[in-house]
């Protein structure tokens, strides 16, 4: 794959559909952007298992307008990434104690990611537990520097350990730090700098470490993007020629994409952001409010009527007629599906804005001077900020 080119085109593409992007749709409200309000009504008169297909797959129905069709293909040729046939040795079951599922796929991939590079030392940054070192330096000599600044979650790594492989934990060595705060760490050519969901910006601090490091190799996992500052992200030339300034809406965008759908999140999506909607334009028409926070709401909300939801979710709302709200809801729940619908459109681009910033990531580390791979390993279905990071120094 060309990184260049991939990165510049998914830059284009998310100039060209900034003013769908840098805001939820509801704050669009009451205007409809065009031309997104027509593709919205087509998407209306779709089933809720075509439009969970099309969520999760990008895949286009044939009903669909031409050039609605031509932009969900070219986004799904832009999200798609090399996926390697990874043959992964599974964690055994004593090993497994209290690893989810979801970090035993994670480990038992990177494990095999890691088997062919010559190395022996690990400094793994943000190890919580540090389950995957643990798993690393298994039946080997291997060493490695686990850091994280919470504690707790390092104590609960060593007791396991301790417990069950004293061993591997003498080959270990836990340090309780913000990373921020470190100067040095030692580390030699055979050193792998890993960080596995790095959240935000402590993806860049790792890579700026392995920069100045001897280390030759790097693996790198990000998330929680929306936790990054203006300054986290463009760090590569091309990014900084006209930089694309990411919104807080967008880079949240990202660090919740390509999640698989089921039919029952989508159904109670649909509930919550009916009421949710319906309840921000009552307030906007009636008392001109910008977008509020209503902070978390129940399940047996969705159960009740829009005026029980309206009045206990706004203070504004508390003395309000009943069946004035419950009226106001009948007149606008169309349109409000329309919204929904405008979101499904805006979270097509989520993808292609996380692989914007780990392409970013993976230029600026080529121009300094290494050999950068992005590829797509976890099974999506089960650990959706999939994007592996790889570098080694020439
Ligand atoms: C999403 S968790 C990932 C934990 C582990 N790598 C895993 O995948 O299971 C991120 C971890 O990074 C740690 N962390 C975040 N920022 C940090 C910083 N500036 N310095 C040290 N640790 C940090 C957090 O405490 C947390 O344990």
């Amino acid at each position: 794959m060309n990184l260049e080119k991939r990165f510049l085109q998914i830059k284009q593409i998310l100039i060209e559909h900034r003013s769908l992007l840098e805001k939820e749709v509801l704050e669009q409200y009451p205007n409809s952007p065009s031309p997104y309000t027509n593709w919205a009504q087509e998407l209306l008169a779709l089933s809720s298992s075509d439009l969970i297909q099309l969520e999760n797959t990008l895949n286009t129905p044939k009903s669909l307008s031409e050039d609605y069709q031509n932009l969900l293909k070219k986004i799904k040729g832009l999200t798609e990434l090399p996926k390697p046939a990874i043959k992964t040795k599974k964690m055994a079951q004593n090993f497994a104690r209290k690893i989810s599922l979801k970090k035993r796929h994670e480990i038992e991939l990177i494990n095999s990611q890691l088997t062919q590079l010559t190395c022996d030392n690990f400094i793994d940054i943000g190890s919580g537990a540090g389950h995957l070192s643990s798993f690393l330096l298994q039946n080997n000599s291997k060493t490695s520097t686990c850091l994280d600044k919470e504690k707790a979650y390092q104590d609960i790594g060593k007791k396991k350990l301790q417990r069950y492989h004293p061993e591997i934990l003498k080959r270990i060595n836990f340090v309780t730090a913000d990373f921020q705060d470190i100067k040095n760490i030692s580390c030699h050519q055979e050193t792998t700098v890993i960080g596995l969901h790095a959240c935000g910006a402590l993806s860049k601090y790792i890579i700026d470490f392995y920069l100045n490091s001897e280390a030759n190799y790097l693996l790198n996992y990000g998330c929680c993007f929306h936790k990054m500052k203006t300054n986290d992200f463009n760090l590569s030339t091309l990014a900084k020629s006209q930089p694309l300034m990411l919104t807080n809406h967008e880079l949240t965008m990202a660090a919740k994409s390509y999640k698989n759908i089921s039919q029952a999140t989508f159904e109670q999506r649909e509930k919550v952001k009916l009421y949710r909607y319906v309840l921000h334009m009552y307030l906007y028409d009636h008392f001109k409010s910008g977008f509020t926070s209503i902070g978390n709401t129940h399940n047996s909300d969705y159960q009740k009527d829009f005026a029980h939801y309206a009045k206990k979710y706004s203070l504004q709302l508390k003395q309000h007629d009943s069946k004035k709200l419950n009226f106001f809801f009948q007149t606008k729940k169309d349109l409000a599906k329309l919204y929904i619908r405008l979101g499904i459109i805006r979270s097509h681009f989520s993808r292609l804005i996380e692989i914007y910033l780990i392409l970013d990531r993976a230029l600026y580390l080529k121009e300094n001077q290494t050999h950068v791979s992005v590829t797509e390993t976890f099974d999506r279905k089960i650990s959706p900020r999939n994007l592996s990071l790889m570098a080694y120094k020439f």
